[in-house]
């Protein structure tokens, strides 16, 4: 398998190349691709680590970095700051997410995208109006990476519950941002909360990427966490596409069973991408109504990606 990362030399670039040069199966091609000049070096850095990981860094022009690539993680564009909300990146991150994956189309139509720039809930549709415009779009190999709200739930699991592994696992639906992002703490079977509690622990993780970039006070967002959650995401995809069974993450996708085109729940991978759709079943009364609210509030998000121009 080979996979690019593009964006690899940026603040969540260089911690993923270095999972996944000592994640990825032995035999893997690990292409780094970032605008910043040093990107050869970060590979040169990371290939001093020795696994059977063929590690390679491109600057300037990424269609080098993408040739023939089974799977690319977009981390490029700007961090947010204090006081920023992650739509306020739109303006800039849509740019360079509309150009690398027109760069993807070019060079590797069939990879499997995963998309991990922000805003998550609008790029992940401004990547398939590009990749439908470049004739490739296929909707079971593009994901926006929603890995780090279950791993933030899974934090509060382990934390209030003393839970670990599959017991304190949580599915997360919706979307990346916000009341979009909705924890189903009510299906931990092992866990029982009051009301108070589920409106609390649900907040922590909405307020997750917010807690971070407050405290980094202007040095940007979570980097160290976002790369481990796009790592455990690449790693289930991979499976999947390896046929390998169990193969399960949340992630936003075009998603036909579910009340937007765009929303996340938990998916199945197979060989050739996103090969179905874990039913989250009946919702509680406070889960319901949350999903209620945060219905025009993504469907505002996937307006927006439909508004956008593109070159
Ligand atoms: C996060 O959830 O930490 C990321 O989406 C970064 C951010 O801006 O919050």
């Amino acid at each position: 398998m080979k996979v690019t990362v593009l964006g690899a030399a940026g603040g969540i670039g260089q911690p993923l190349s270095l999972l996944l040069k000592t994640n990825l199966p032995a035999g893997s091609e690990l292409n780094l691709f970032d605008v910043a000049p040093f990107t050869p070096g970060v590979a040169a850095d990371i290939n001093d680590i020795p696994t059977q990981v063929k590690t390679q860094g491109f600057c300037g022009d990424a269609a080098a970095a993408l040739k023939g690539s089974d799977l690319v993680v977009v981390v490029a564009g700007l961090a947010r700051k204090p006081g920023m909300t992650r739509a306020d990146l739109l303006a800039k991150n849509a740019g360079i997410v509309a150009s690398l994956i027109k760069a993807a189309a070019e060079n590797c139509p069939n990879a499997f995208i995963a998309v991990v720039t922000n805003p998550v809930n609008v790029m992940v549709p401004l990547a398939a109006r590009v990749l439908k415009e470049a004739g490739c779009y296929n909707p079971a190999r593009l994901a926006g990476v929603t890995m780090l709200d279950v791993l933030r739930s899974r934090r509060v699991m382990m934390d209030r519950k003393g839970l670990t592994g599959a017991d304190g696992d949580v599915t997360v639906i919706g979307g990346h941002s916000g009341v979009s992002i909705l924890p189903l703490f009510s299906k931990v079977a092992k866990a029982s909360f009051s009301d108070a509690e589920i409106a609390e622990i649900t907040d922590v993780v909405r307020n997750g990427g917010t807690t971070v970039v407050e405290a980094k006070a202007g040095a940007g967002s979570a980097t160290l966490s976002m790369a481990m959650a796009a790592c455990t995401f690449v790693m289930t995809v991979l499976r999947g596409m390896n046929g390998e069974k169990d193969a399960e993450a949340c992630a936003y996708v075009e998603n036909p069973s579910a009340p937007l085109p765009f929303f996340a729940q938990k998916l199945v991978f197979g060989k050739n991408g996103i090969e179905s759709f874990v039913p989250y079943g009946t919702l509680s009364a406070f889960e319901q109504e949350q999903l209620n609210a945060m219905l025009p509030v993504l469907k505002d998000e996937q307006d927006k990606a439909a508004a956008i121009e593109l070159n």
